[in-house]
């Protein structure tokens, strides 16, 4: 919540499967689009804010599988659990609300007398939170009768359809609308309202972040019939939401675009990196930049020219040096010519991306830029946090920077296996 001491540019909240993670793009081209964007050009001055249905250990677990930033809030179990930053902090204020004319016991009892609910596992079961499986053509019914059992227990609940087969009762608080109301009054209590906030999602349990007021929406191009129908019965004339014609995070630039919410050119999305246009230059930005060409060397998806190499070159200092995360330290342009060896040595297999890129002004033209650094290879995944020393060449942040000093230490658990094949 303190990383920024102004105003989100923008606060994007976006749901996670099927939404800001395709399982059905085993390549995840979308999310790396995604995340170049949002590295390159919001990083430093925006808040990216995970809600999921899902429980801390099946999030982490998708961490695991797929590409994913780090948000700087992480909403879990359907708006039942609020955490901050990398180390997920939990708000406990938020938990102490939602035990409000809440009582597990009874949610469990009464839900027995229901043969056609069948309790998901053990993890997603949470303290605010109870999850079954339902057919969808019992759905309706079953909700209806159970909502009417609890309430004449006292309780005040709430009950969702999710993906045609998940029901979550949820403590009437909770639920992703509420959970992000709630972050939207700490943040205008600290006078740090977002500029602009943009919700994503794709089944029942995203509807509620649609009805909060003020927000942008988008309902990805590939949503559930339950969501796409709670909009037409809800919000059909919001101008401010729309349904992407494009798939999950790709679905989230349009958004993005369609909304003039800020750039909406992945870097990714340029062929080579002379297309950039510098008008939004910023060390984010240089850093993604210089990634994504190593990652298309490897790949041999760009010219093999001595002349790419020497650009590179041109952009590090002559006495400039790495320390590579064994400890060996060598000259920024020994590293550069190494490249030529290992030029599509990678091809089809590697992806490079960063993550939580921040930086600092430390004199009047340099910054020192901290980010980490993932590689994934196969099935074989390295990160490293990384340090770098950039300069900006002339009094304008858009003639670009000088990379003066690189410094890299393995995550703790992500040294490689084969050292050599880590360039930088
Ligand atoms: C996630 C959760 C599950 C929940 C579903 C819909 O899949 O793991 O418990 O029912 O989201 O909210
Ligand atoms: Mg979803």
């Amino acid at each position: 919540m303190d990383r920024l001491n102004n105003p989100a540019r923008l606060m994007i909240v976006s749901d996670l499967d099927h939404t800001m993670v395709d399982h059905h793009d085993s390549e995840n081209l979308s999310l790396l689009r995604f995340n170049a964007l949002w590295e390159a050009n919001y990083r430093h001055d925006s808040l990216l804010v995970f809600s999921t249905g899902r429980s801390p250990t099946l999030y982490k677990q998708l961490r695991k599988e797929k590409p994913m930033l780090t948000p700087d809030i992480t909403i879990m179990s359907v708006g039942t659990e609020i955490t901050y930053g990398n180390s997920m902090v939990p708000d406990n204020g938020w938990v102490q609300f939602l035990n409000q004319k809440w009582d597990k016991n009874i949610v469990m009892e009464e839900t027995r007398k229901f043969p056609e609910l069948k309790l998901q596992s053990e993890t997603e079961q949470r303290p605010h939170k109870v999850s079954f499986y339902v057919d969808k053509d019992k759905a309706r019914d079953v909700m209806r009768a159970l909502s009417e059992l609890l309430e004449k227990r006292g309780l005040d609940v709430k009950i969702i359809y999710s993906g045609g087969m998940d029901l979550d009762i949820l403590s009437q608080g909770a639920g992703k609308g509420q959970a992000l109301a709630y972050l939207l009054k700490k943040f205008k209590a600290e006078g740090k309202l977002p500029n602009n906030t943009l919700v994503c999602g794709d089944s029942g349990n995203d509807a509620e972040l649609f009805s909060i007021p003020d927000v942008y929406g988008v309902m990805v191009s590939n949503a559930q019939e339950e969501l796409l129908q709670w909009h037409a019965e809800n919000a059909k004339n919001n101008p401010k939401i729309i349904h992407a014609t494009e798939r999950c995070a790709s679905g989230i630039i349009q958004a993005i675009g369609q909304f003039s919410l800020g750039p909406n050119t992945s870097p990714r999305d340029l062929k080579c990196s002379s297309e950039c246009k510098m008008e939004d230059t910023n060390p984010g930005h240089e850093i993604v930049k210089f990634y994504l060409f190593y990652e298309r060397w490897r790949r041999a998806e760009v010219e093999n020219s001595d002349q790419s190499l020497e650009k590179l070159k041109a952009v590090c200092y002559p006495s400039g040096v790495f320390i590579h995360p064994s400890g060996v330290e060598r000259p920024l342009h020994d590293c550069i010519s190494a490249m030529k060896n290992c030029y599509g040595d990678k091809r089809k297999s590697l992806r490079v991306w960063v993550d939580r890129v921040s930086s600092a002004q430390i004199s009047s033209d340099t910054w020192l830029v901290k980010f980490d650094k993932w590689e994934l290879s196969g099935e074989e995944w390295q990160c490293c946090m990384t340090t770098v020393i950039l300069r900006s060449r002339a009094a304008s942040l858009s003639d670009g920077f000088t990379w003066m000093h690189v410094h890299q230490t393995w995550l703790e658990g992500s040294g490689a296996k084969d050292q050599t094949n880590w360039l930088f």
